[in-house]
């Protein structure tokens, strides 16, 4: 059987993905902040996490000592003020959104990454919009920016702290997506995202490390 742990999926991506690989038939431990109904009644081992505050995710690291998993994927983030722009943002407000979509990932990634299994993956919940090479406009630039900085924390920690152990690094954009997020007038559904980015988990394979969409289309770093 295969395992994943899922770090966010209380709601949107998170909680579709632990439903889609849970009808797989995969063994799921997924995390919440606070008690998420829909999470528990999907059958996952629920457990809580903040991914701002990392003591909560070495807890879960001790509470898992001695199981590993396929796949590890964090995926939670925060869209920051929507109307907040480089020129307007408080430092309060930019701290917490490159805290929670970058700093926040990389350290869950450092603690967690010793609970992947040599021949597996792990992810980190990206997007287009953190696209430097692609990018061709200014929309959402500082949440956009957060991801860039998510997505170079992605490739040093790939160099770094994966190496050369075999496991694959993912840098993952889920589509635009109908989620709290990603609002009503997204191009795809909470289905089509997560069964697509299923299959890519599903056929990952060490080594290196792909910015891919939820196609499994490569994105331009
Ligand atoms: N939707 C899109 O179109 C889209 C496109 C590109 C990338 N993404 C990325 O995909 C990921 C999921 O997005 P979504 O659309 O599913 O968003 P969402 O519906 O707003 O859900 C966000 C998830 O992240 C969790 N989260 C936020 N801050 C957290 C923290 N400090 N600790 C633990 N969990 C936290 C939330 O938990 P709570 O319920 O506790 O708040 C929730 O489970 C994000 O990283 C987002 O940036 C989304």
């Amino acid at each position: 059987m295969n395992s994943a742990l899922i770090i966010g999926a209380s709601r949107g991506i998170g909680l579709g993905l632990t439903q889609e690989l849970i009808s797989r038939g995969w063994d799921v431990v997924a995390t919440q902040r606070s008690p998420s109904p829909a999470l528990a009644a999907t059958g996952a081992q629920v457990a809580n996490v903040d991914i701002d505050d990392s003591d909560t995710v070495a807890a879960l690291a001790a509470s898992l000592a001695g199981r590993t998993f396929d796949h590890v994927l964090i995926n939670a983030g925060i869209t920051g003020g929507r109307a907040d722009t480089a020129s307007t943002v408080s430092r309060e407000a930019m701290a917490q959104l490159f805290w929670t979509n970058a700093i926040a990932p990389i350290r869950a990634g450092r603690i967690l990454l010793p609970l992947v299994k040599e021949g597996g993956s792990i992810g980190f919940m990206s997007s287009i919009l953190g696209s430097v090479g692609g990018r061709q406009s200014a929309w959402a630039e500082l949440y956009s920016a957060s991801k860039a900085a998510l997505n170079s924390l992605t490739r040093g920690f790939a160099v770094q702290d994966v190496g050369n152990r075999a496991i694959a690094v993912l840098t993952l954009h889920p589509g635009w997506v109908k989620t709290d997020m990603g609002g009503p007038d997204a191009d795809i559904d909470v289905a089509t995202s997560v069964k697509g980015l299923a299959d890519v988990i599903a056929a990952a394979r060490p080594p290196g490390q792909r910015y891919v969409d939820y196609s499994g289309a490569t994105i331009p770093w």
